[in-house]
């Protein structure tokens, strides 16, 4: 599994408990920016993450700004992403086993590093449930997509 992390000015104190993370746990992952505190915009980092999931090159995202409002609004005009905003464990795992999402954005303004940790694990070690009425939805939001795009 192959995870595109993305954060912003807002969000860069929580990436590299995240790599840390990742690290340990033996999960590769691709560090799309930024790299250093000075006042960015989120637009650029959750394109390069959700680009990088619709195109195959990483199997899911994770996105940090000071509230994961902004990346998760970007990431979700990206032909092909799901993105969850999640603070909780339960919404992390609900946003997998129900909508197949496969991005996720978080505020570091909103959770500490802790329950930051918790969350992550929660999206990337759920699988989708895979059960029919959560496949039919996901597939709705898929043909939604193919009219809006055009
Ligand atoms: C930056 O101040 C902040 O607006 C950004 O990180 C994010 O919270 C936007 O949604």
């Amino acid at each position: 599994m192959k995870i595109a992390i993305g954060c912003d000015h807002g969000g860069i104190n929580l990436k590299p408990v995240l790599i840390d993370y990742l690290e340990k746990k033996g999960v590769e992952y691709v560090d799309f920016g930024c790299y250093d505190k000075t006042s960015t915009d989120y637009n650029e980092y959750a394109l390069k993450v959700a680009n990088a999931v619709a195109n195959g090159e990483c199997d899911k995202g994770i996105l940090f700004c000071g509230t994961g409002i902004g990346m998760s609004i970007v990431a979700n005009k990206v032909k092909g992403i799901r993105c969850g905003h999640c603070h909780d464990v339960f919404s992390a795992k609900m946003t997998r086993l129900h909508n197949d999402a496969n991005v996720m954005a978080l505020g570091e303004r909103v959770v500490g590093p802790g329950l930051m940790l918790e969350i992550v694990d929660a999206f990337i070690f759920t699988d989708f449930s895979g059960d029919e009425r959560h496949a039919r939805r996901v597939q709705k939001i898929k043909d939604l997509e193919e009219k809006s795009f055009k």
